[in-house]
């Protein structure tokens, strides 16, 4: 029998120590890179995560909608990772969504170990920590709570938090607005590359298939927060990411060599372009590398909606359309659960190269 034996980081941090257990300390090579957050936040100089308006994305007026798409495309071909502001996603529900996440790791940790999930048996939904994959034992600084929250004849409701009373309600809401933007910008997407507008969509599931899995990811204060990381740097394996927080900066994407400390823009929500729609597009569109700082003085929480094809049904490659004489196929024909073992074993042999 497994017994969930390990810390959670939430707990770590409450003890009091001053300094972090090994397994927390990344190698030394990337500990140069880790800087003190706010202070990464202010810096005012060099290239910034763009910022899309997505009011006209939908214009009654041709020219209108084309120059706000073209505004998409140039980011999601540059970044792959922006700010969008006026998404049509209410101040009022985000701001509910982030409160009832809130009060639910609020709850004192034996509470929420009763929402715990059980990697080793492949139940991955509910409230965990991230077991070491390989020898070094390597941990990040954070708690999560994971659950598939559409579509709703997916979701399994008898794990999702009872505490507060609202939890179900206001992210099953979420959910459905957030399904919503997300043909909205499959379409846009679409009609960039060229194709009909529901094609993206379709490809990667359209409304019956497509998991949209949220993550909510608890980061604890740390004492030693130049010496850990919330999360290690990684691409989302997803089409598409949407991302809510709280105001605590954290967030870092590597852009042509150095990472960027993304800003805290108001009433925004980031998205990602996954590696899934990076596959589908030929690399036209990025799926960035990024990473999450931690601080000593605020805790920080992110909402991160993965828009995810389904595992085993859907073979993801280049779609022919982005296909030519001068622009092969960069990938080579995977289902999702094959892309992930190969980004797992890629993994694998990097550790063993060091
Ligand atoms: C993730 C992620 C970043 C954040 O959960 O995949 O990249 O801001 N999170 O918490
Ligand atoms: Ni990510």
């Amino acid at each position: 029998m497994v017994t969930s034996v390990l810390p959670r980081v939430e707990s770590l941090a409450s003890s009091g120590i001053q300094s972090i257990p090994k397994e927390y300390i990344r190698p030394q090579e990337e500990l140069t890179s880790i800087g003190n957050v706010f202070e990464e936040e202010k810096k005012e100089e060099g290239p910034q995560v763009p910022t899309i308006d997505l009011t006209e994305i939908e214009s009654e007026d041709k020219e209108v909608r084309e120059r706000c798409r073209q505004e998409l495309k140039k980011a999601a071909m540059e970044w792959g990772v922006m700010h969008l502001v006026n998404h049509g996603i209410s101040e009022e529900l985000m701001d509910r969504v982030r409160k009832v996440g809130q009060k639910f790791f609020e709850l004192p940790v034996e509470e929420k170990e009763k929402y715990a999930n059980d990697q080793s048996s492949g139940n991955v939904q509910g409230y965990g920590s991230k077991l070491a994959n390989n020898a070094s034992g390597q941990l990040e600084w954070e708690d999560y709570f994971f659950h598939l929250i559409f579509p709703e004849d997916k979701r399994d409701l008898s794990i999702w938090p009872k505490i507060p009373s609202e939890y179900t309600e206001v992210t099953s809401e979420y959910a459905r607005q957030l399904r919503s933007l997300a043909s909205k910008i499959l379409s846009a997407l679409s009609i960039c590359l060229g194709l009909e507008e529901g094609r993206l969509e379709k490809e990667v599931g359209g409304v019956e298939e497509l998991l949209l899995q949220l993550k909510i990811n608890y980061y604890p204060k740390c004492p030693q927060p130049e010496l850990a990381l919330g999360v290690e740097a990684h691409t989302d394996i997803s089409a598409l990411t949407f991302i809510l927080h709280n105001m605590v900066p954290g967030l870092q994407l590597f852009y042509q060599g150095k990472w960027v400390t993304a800003k805290c823009v108001p009433n925004s929500i980031i998205m990602h372009i996954g590696d899934t729609i990076e596959i589908l597009s030929n690399g036209k569109f990025k799926s960035i590398l990024h990473r999450g700082l931690v601080n000593k003085e605020k805790v920080r929480i992110s909402w991160a909606v993965f828009c995810e094809p389904p595992k085993d049904k859907i073979i993801l490659k280049p779609l022919p359309e982005t296909v030519s004489e001068t622009e092969p196929p960069l990938f080579p024909p995977r289902t999702f659960a094959q892309h992930i073992e190969h980004k797992l074993f890629r993994k694998t042999q990097d550790n063993l190269s060091n």
